[in-house]
């Protein structure tokens, strides 16, 4: 059974963890996706000027501190409580109003009238989701007409790079290897058995601390948004992999260097190279 995500997250770890992510740009501690994922949401924002924003799942904050300070008329909300004091904390440290920040879920929502916000962004929150479709429709019905939905999540496409457990996994299923004639699966296991699980490394992604999360893919996702009314008018790649992920094992600092270079938002190499992606939509 995997772990709550809002529990992972209300854990001393994460609070201060989420804090930290933002700080500096610094290779040798840790890769900057996080950065890099805000500079596309600040980048949409300039561009669409929105009136009043709300971040879903904003975690310690941070990111909405710096929306803020360019600003932006913004409020955020977790359903962590130990998230919700942490980024009041950090609003005090920045001199602004610590109710900008409150308690709420983004799977049941309470607080956000219908029809009364021009953006809701949802930076790495919305793929915790228990049901998907129900989120994104909770966020539209909050959204005035046109306003906008601007949210990361994870590629399901990566999984075909990364050339490891995730990669057996998703080409299993898309070869429908379950129907394979009998003669045919040991020559298919011949081929896929390089493919090994990645739990042998060292370095730790979400899945292996246990915790509940979706994965999605960047090719079908403007036609699931356009069914609940959601029209997706731009994709945005982050957290480049220039080589399979096994390699960041063998000189963490050297990977970092050639993965930051490579970070390119519009490059198509992003639907199977960057692990993450964001989507920018419009409530029509
Ligand atoms: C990966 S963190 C991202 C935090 C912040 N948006 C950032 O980019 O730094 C995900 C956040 O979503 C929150 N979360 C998870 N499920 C939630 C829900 N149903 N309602 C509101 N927040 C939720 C978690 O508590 C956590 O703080």
């Amino acid at each position: 059974m995997k772990k709550d995500a809002f529990k992972f997250f209300n854990s001393k770890y994460s609070v201060d963890e989420y804090t930290e992510l933002y700080k500096k740009i610094r290779l040798d501690l840790r890769y900057p996706a996080n950065v890099k994922r805000l500079e596309i949401f600040i980048n949409l924002l300039k561009k669409h000027k929105p009136k009043k924003i709300i971040d879903a799942g904003c975690g310690a904050g941070m990111p909405l501190i710096e929306i803020k300070k360019k600003g932006f008329n913004v409020y955020g909300y977790d359903k962590a409580k130990n998230m919700v004091l942490e980024a009041q904390e950090n609003l005090k440290k920045n001199r602004l109003p610590t109710n900008l920040v409150f308690y709420d879920n983004f799977e049941k929502p309470k607080k956000i009238k219908n029809n009364s916000v021009d953006c809701i962004l949802g930076m790495g929150a919305f793929f915790y989701s228990k049901n998907f479709k129900r989120t994104m429709l909770n966020q539209k019905r909050q959204l005035k007409k046109n306003g906008r939905l601007i949210f990361s999540l994870r590629n399901r496409l990566f999984d075909i790079a990364t050339l490891n457990n995730y990669t057996k996994i998703f080409l299993d299923e898309i070869f429908e290897v379950k129907y394979l004639k009998k003669e045919w699966k040991p020559k298919y296991k011949k081929l896929t058995k390089s493919f090994t699980d990645r739990k042998k490394y060292k370095l730790k992604n979400i899945d292996e601390e246990g915790v509940y999360s979706l994965v999605h893919n960047p090719l079908t996702i403007t036609s699931e948004m356009l069914e609940l009314g959601l029209k997706c008018e731009g994709i945005y790649f982050y957290h480049f992999h220039p080589l399979p992920p096994v390699f960041e094992n063998f000189d963490q600092f050297y990977f970092r260097k050639i993965s930051w270079k490579m970070e390119n938002p519009t490059d198509w190499r992003g639907y199977l190279l960057a692990s993450g992606f964001v989507v920018d939509c419009k409530k029509i």
